[in-house]
């Protein structure tokens, strides 16, 4: 007999998929429904990504998210994932004290927020952290090019390794992630030929984004993608649907509706079937069964 249930993305199968030249899919996702929905689509990995603090609560830099917002978001988007790899972001400041901290702040993604895998930023300055948590079973996804934890220090949201030189620390630092045990690494806004150049190095898959064709795979904010974020439009990113535009129709239309007295309807028919009433039905004190069915209405009536 064969199943339908989608054989769950596992880290191991990402190098598999590099191996098999298949190109691995990432979206961002921040909540249970949205994770399902991504899920379903078909994609490979959902990131909760500190980009939440951009998207989400609606802050210029991903620097005062913290530890304990990102749990809250993980176990969400783990709750709606079924297939999806779910890999959670480290907060800015929570691994780069120790490595010891490092695994104290990873644990709490993983036994509170269900993350199967986290992703922090940096390369040589957090091998040894990666190697830590690599070797006490937490795997990790690397992060280089521009690391937006670091915006102050880059001096902007700008793409990076633009010379030669530091396009050769960049491949230092993936190749030292990949030697302490990251399953791969996201590769942010740096030249298409530099992406390409780390690539070949690596046995681990590359994920882009602003980084060019030549990576494993893809990764972009699932806001920017559907059209849902209008703040800002990163150049590198493709809007496939412009939902911003559909929310904003459907709750003038609601809107209208309510204050034209068109919703809710004033319903003279008694439902048919008394089963799928939901509110505003109005049950008579008679309806016990629709009590039952339907605890809001209870309360509302007693
Ligand atoms: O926080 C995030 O969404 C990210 C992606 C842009 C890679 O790190």
């Amino acid at each position: 007999m064969t199943s339908t249930t989608p054989k769950k993305v596992r880290v191991p199968d990402l190098a598999l998929m590099k191996q098999r030249g298949d190109r691995i899919v990432m979206l961002t996702a921040y909540d249970a429904t949205m994770a399902r929905l991504l899920d379903r689509a078909g994609i490979d990995l959902l990131l909760v990504g500190d980009s939440l603090g951009n998207v989400i609560m609606g802050l210029d830099t991903t620097i005062p998210v913290t530890l304990d917002v990102m749990i809250h978001h993980t176990r969400a988007v783990a709750r709606g994932a079924n297939r999806a790899l779910v890999v959670a972001d480290m907060p800015f400041l929570t691994y780069q004290v120790s490595p010891e901290q490092a695994t104290r702040n990873a644990t709490r993604l993983f036994q509170e927020g269900g993350a199967a895998a986290v992703k922090l930023e940096g390369g040589r300055a957090v091998a040894d952290t990666v190697r830590k948590l690599t070797a006490a079973g937490l795997p990790v996804m690397g992060h280089l090019g521009l690391t937006p934890q670091h915006v102050h220090r880059l001096g902007g949201m700008r793409q990076q390794a633009r010379s030669e030189s530091a396009a050769h620390e960049l491949i230092l630092d993936a190749l030292a992630l990949e030697d302490a045990g990251a399953f791969a690494i996201v590769l942010e806004a740096i030249p298409d030929t530099v992406a390409e150049a780390v690539t070949s190095q690596l046995k681990i898959p590359t994920i882009g984004i602003g980084a060019g064709s030549h990576c494993d795979g893809q990764v972009l904010v699932s806001y920017d993608v559907l059209g849902l974020f209008d703040t800002f439009a990163p150049p590198f990113a493709k809007q496939y649907a412009q939902l911003g535009q559909v929310i904003v129709r459907a709750a003038k239309d609601y809107a209208n509706d309510v204050r034209e007295g068109l919703f809710p309807k004033i319903n003279t028919q008694q439902p048919t079937n008394q089963r799928s009433c939901r509110p505003p039905c109005d049950p008579s004190p008679n309806d016990s069964h629709l009590r039952q069915a339907s605890p809001r209405i209870a309360r509302l009536k007693s």
